[in-house]
């Protein structure tokens, strides 16, 4: 009880992502944090993919009816609260013991998408079992693709709702934060790393004593080995297929028959080919600024795609999302949602479930506030002609 009273006036004290990322940070092992918080090289994509929100201005109409604000939408064949679902994101049991269960739930309750990962630290399975709201398996595909045929009949077995090929970690991002505090498997005991690991005893002792790390759905299909004992990026790139090409979707796409989603998508040529590979939705994305630096922000490319393949795919902004106006500037470009990553699993580490239900409902109340400040009703009003570059 003390502990609940505890973690709720931790989260009251948050007022937004970026407070709930300083409690993510207070509450993690160095190593940990920041290998959520980091991204690859310099940062450069890291920072702009949030930044580049800035260089936009949201244009009001005022003296509308604004009494109620309709942020419902469908999007990947599911009818949504509000236009922002989860993306996924490898090994949530390092964040916070409840791990993938508790984030699908918070999913679930805040009426939207749940995507579990191919490296995630609980099963398609268990978390179909935890939670009824609507989820995507997002696959990374291996040198051996018996065990993505294996993802799609599991999934279809726990019928998820859709998939999602993942197309920009073939080779892993130079992830330099992970090289500084020796993050890996096992962990390179650099003494920084070892203090902080001793520091933060709660979640050391349980690691230690619980575990939970392995990444079930690789261990738990056909023909891989159970033990991987080497970091998840050094995983990425011992097992991913280099020669993934367009010809695999088109396969996925025969294999899979409901919504699939390209996530890694940042120019229009790859978007029209998604269009031609039977992809029904992107994800522009440049996976959290932690794989290609200096790719593109990805609220940037979204409107070079939607003026040329609107209504012919859907549109995810995925990247850099920490407020509510962000948001509603990725839709006035031409978006049909946005997912998020980091602005969850700060919540996640910060406080398991009630964490990431404290995130979305601050993300989705901010929505909701600048759709009003903006004398707009409805998402679905949303334009170009509500903003502008500045
Ligand atoms: C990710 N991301 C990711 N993407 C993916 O397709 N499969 C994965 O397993 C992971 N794993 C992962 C772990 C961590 C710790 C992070 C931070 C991110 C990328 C994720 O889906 C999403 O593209 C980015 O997180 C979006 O950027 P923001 O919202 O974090 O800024
Ligand atoms: C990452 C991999 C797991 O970004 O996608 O860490």
């Amino acid at each position: 009880m003390r502990n609940d009273k505890r973690r709720a006036r931790r989260l009251a004290d948050c007022n937004n992502i970026t407070d709930l990322r300083s409690v993510a940070k207070r509450k993690l092992p160095w190593p940990i944090f920041n290998y959520m918080d980091g991204g690859a090289d310099d940062e450069i994509a890291l920072r702009r993919s949030t930044s580049a929100f800035d260089d936009y201005e949201l244009l009001p109409t005022h003296l509308s009816d604004i009494s109620n604000i309709d942020l419902k939408t469908t999007v990947l064949g599911q009818d949504i609260d509000w236009p922002v679902f989860l993306a996924p994101t490898g090994a949530s049991r390092l964040f916070h013991h409840d791990k993938e269960p508790a984030v699908a739930r918070a999913a679930h309750k805040f009426g939207t998408i749940y995507s579990l990962s191919t490296l995630a630290t609980t099963t398609i399975e268990d978390v179909a079992a935890a939670s009824a709201g609507p989820k995507m398996y997002q696959v990374y595909v291996f040198k051996d693709r018996g065990i993505t045929r294996d993802f799609v009949q599991r999934c279809k077995s726990s019928n998820y709702d859709a998939l999602c090929l993942t197309v920009d970690t073939q080779v892993a991002g130079n992830r330099e934060r992970d090289l500084v505090t020796g993050f890996g498997v096992p962990p390179k005991l650099k003494l920084r790393s070892v203090l902080s690991y001793i520091r933060h005893f709660p979640w050391t002792i349980r690691a230690i004593v619980n575990g939970g790390f392995d990444m079930v759905n690789i261990t738990s299909s056909p023909g891989v080995s159970t033990e991987i004992n080497e970091g998840v990026m050094a995983y990425v790139n011992s097992q991913f297929d280099r020669t993934l090409g367009w010809k695999d979707v088109e396969w996925l796409a025969s294999q899979w028959d409901g919504p699939l989603v390209i996530k890694g998508i940042q120019t229009v040529a790859d978007a029209r080919k998604a269009v031609d590979s039977g992809a029904t939705a992107v994800m522009l994305s440049n996976h959290g600024g932690r794989q290609l630096e200096s790719a593109p922000a990805p609220v940037d490319c979204i409107a070079p795609i939607a003026d040329a393949l609107r209504d012919k795919i859907e549109i995810i902004c995925d990247g850099g999302v920490r407020r509510g106006n962000h948001v509603v500037k990725a839709l006035a470009l031409g978006a049909n949602a946005c997912s998020i990553g980091r602005g969850y699993l700060f919540g996640l580490a910060a406080g398991g479930q009630q964490g990431v239900e404290h995130a979305l409902e601050m993300l989705r109340s901010e929505v909701d506030r600048t759709m009003a400040l903006m004398g707009c009703n409805s998402i679905k009003k949303l334009s170009n002609e509500y903003i502008r570059k500045n």
